[in-house]
């Protein structure tokens, strides 16, 4: 079985950040547990044993990719739910207190923090610079009492700032305050071992790093209590019931698997920050286009090494619309995003993009562009030409 190259269809894929192509290992590898343990792993006969060890074994190689105990895995059906597990499941099992998340995170981690407010916590929403970083001194100022748990986003989606972790978690530590953090833009492009890390719970989602869509998993540190969000027949340790995806749980592992030794054979770095560099560098040569989210020339330890964020404008300096500039470059054969989605108003504004400082246009002039391993240099050469096209034809129109 072969993944459908995304390069050899219509278009080049640019969109890494919003899910990512199944390769075609872990296709296969899938398929092999598909065929052989599809019973549910709770049958006690021969068929439901095979399907059990085969969720056990795709669980053990997770936990030592990801350097955490099997026992600290549990499977979700994605980011979202174990974002909602992480916030609703820890704060379940405490006194109502406050909150604090930053102003740039996912939809699902405000959801989630929507629901605690009523149940009673407090929110704090921590405000961020012109690069999407927390400052750590308001962080600091607000971990004292009643505050309880901390859960933030540590790779922004929309504007690629990667947030200092160790200096956030050793605060949070030293406060004694839970801290939850969504990794998942993160895991699959740096090296990650969880036992390491200095922090409570872990969100992270297969599809982002060439796993399959509807599995995810939350790491939950042993010894941190959690309130199941799905009750029923006790699975994953009485923390997640629901019948166990098995051949999802083998895709997660093929997938997390290629990412280290992709991670591992360019000396724990990801090589797609140069393929990321070099178009930074041709795209930033046409006028009208700025960065936005930390510089990687200045500054590469602050920002996903995938990810490429910009903010067009004509050559008057008058912000275009990412929406349209998308459509746009997808007629030129290049698929990205906006990272803007219509809010409720009506507005096609980035929220994240209005918390970093911009204004109104320009928060609606985003392009965002996520790579991954299936782009080559020349997949990206006609980019910039493409770019300018499509811009010409936005500020023709009337
Ligand atoms: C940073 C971040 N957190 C959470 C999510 C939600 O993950 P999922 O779509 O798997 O539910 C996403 C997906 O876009 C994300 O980028």
């Amino acid at each position: 079985m072969t993944a459908p190259s995304p390069a050899a269809a219509a278009g080049v894929y640019l969109d890494a950040c919003a899910t990512s192509p199944p390769a075609p290992e872990v296709l296969a590898a899938m398929a092999v547990v598909q065929a052989q343990a599809w019973a549910n792993p709770s049958s006690l006969h021969g068929y439901g044993l095979a399907a059990a060890e085969a969720l056990e074994r795709a669980r053990w190689r997770c936990a030592a990719l990801l350097g955490c105990r099997p026992e600290e895995l549990v499977f979700t059906s994605g980011g979202s739910e174990a974002i909602h597990l992480a916030l609703l499941g820890a704060a379940g099992a405490l006194p109502p207190g406050r909150l604090l998340i930053s102003a740039v995170e996912h939809p699902a981690t405000e959801a989630a923090a929507a629901a605690l407010q009523r149940q009673g916590w407090q929110l704090q929403r921590l405000p961020v610079d012109r690069q999407g970083l927390l400052d750590l001194e308001v962080l600091e100022h607000w971990l004292e009492p009643p505050t309880r748990l901390v859960s933030l986003i540590w790779g922004q989606s929309e504007v690629g700032s990667l947030q200092p972790l160790e200096a956030i978690a050793a605060r949070c530590r030293q406060a004694g305050v839970l801290l939850h953090v969504d990794a998942v833009q993160v895991v699959g492009h740096r090296p990650l071992s969880f036992q390491e890390l200095p922090v409570d719970l872990l969100s992270l989602a297969a599809h982002k790093l060439q796993g399959p869509r509807g599995i995810g998993a939350l790491l939950v540190r042993q010894g941190v209590a959690l309130l199941p969000q799905i009750g029923g027949g006790g699975q994953e340790g009485g923390r997640r019931s629901g019948t166990e995806p098995v051949v999802l749980a083998a895709g997660l592992a093929r997938a997390l698997e290629l990412a280290a030794e992709r991670l591992q054979r360019h000396g724990g770095s990801d090589p797609l920050a140069k393929l990321r560099d070099a178009a930074l560098e041709r795209l930033l040569a046409l006028p009208g286009l700025r960065l936005s989210g930390p510089d990687p020339r200045l500054s590469p330890a602050a920002r996903l090494p995938h990810h490429l964020s910009l903010l067009v404008s004509s050559p008057e300096g008058m912000p275009l619309g990412g929406r349209q500039l998308v459509r746009e470059l997808w007629r030129e054969g290049y698929a990205l995003s906006s990272g803007s989605a219509c809010s409720s108003s009506g507005s096609a504004a980035s929220p994240v993009l209005r918390a970093l400082g911009y204004g109104e246009a320009e928060a609606a002039s985003g392009l965002r562009l996520g790579f991954g391993p299936w782009l080559s240099a020349a997949d990206l050469e006609g980019l910039p030409a493409a770019l300018e096209r499509a811009r010409q034809r936005l500020t023709a129109a009337p």
